[in-house]
């Protein structure tokens, strides 16, 4: 008697995908499984993402979608029709560095580099998370604003961001340093000292005790 065959599975076909990514619309052919790391690497042809360990464990895949950093190896890009993504081919503006990509040169914050278009992307978004006045697990009151990102601020919020070349001093030192420079810039060009709303009118507040 002849061994029953397993059941073939049928491709699933692909279909049109937009993506936005660095300010221009991508039209791909996708087939709905395809992760959003390989849309932008193998389709796309942006090969500054890197694939690490493709599971969520390293960072190497982390991407900007909406304003915060994900890992693009773990979400499917048909999720990511109609967002603006950016990847690290996108922090540059008009062939000038960002801020923070100057001081990874400066801090000598790489060393072969596989991690650190993740890093960069990473960091960048986490700037900016700060700026928000997101708390971390060890910013010491969470119904405050924190007042300083310190080393221990970015080691945590850079904690899904491995570096296997051990670069994580000079990555701390420049992600410090592109703060830093951001929040001489705002002061030298006489910014207001920013004041939380949310944070003020807080009964629990306890400054108004
Ligand atoms: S490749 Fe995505 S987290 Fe490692
Ligand atoms: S610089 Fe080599 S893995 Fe980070």
């Amino acid at each position: 008697m002849p061994a029953a065959q397993a059941p073939v599975a049928q491709p699933v076909p692909a279909r049109p995908v937009e993506l936005n990514v660095n300010g221009r619309t991508y039209s791909l052919q996708l087939e709905p499984r395809v992760t959003l790391l390989d849309a932008l690497r193998e389709y796309a042809g942006l090969m500054g993402t890197k694939k690490g360990c493709d599971r969520g464990q390293c960072g190497a895949c982390t991407v900007i979608a909406n304003g915060r950093r994900i890992n693009s190896c773990l979400t499917l890009a048909v999720m990511h029709e109609g967002e603006t993504i950016t990847t690290v081919e996108g922090l540059a503006s008009n062939g000038v560095l960002s801020p923070l990509q100057r001081t990874f040169i400066e801090h000598d914050a790489f060393q072969c580099g596989y991690c650190t278009p993740g890093q960069l992307c990473s960091a960048t978004a986490l700037l900016e998370e700060f700026r928000n006045g997101a708390a971390s697990v060890v910013t010491a009151d969470v119904r405050r604003r924190p007042t300083q990102l310190s080393d221990d601020e970015i080691r945590e919020r850079m904690s899904g961001n491995l570096c296997r070349c051990g670069a994580y001093a000079n990555i701390v030192a420049a992600i410090s340093a592109a703060h830093q420079g951001h929040a001489a810039n705002a002061s030298a060009a006489g910014a207001a000292p920013h004041v939380d709303q949310g944070q003020r009118d807080r009964p629990d507040n306890p400054d108004q005790a």
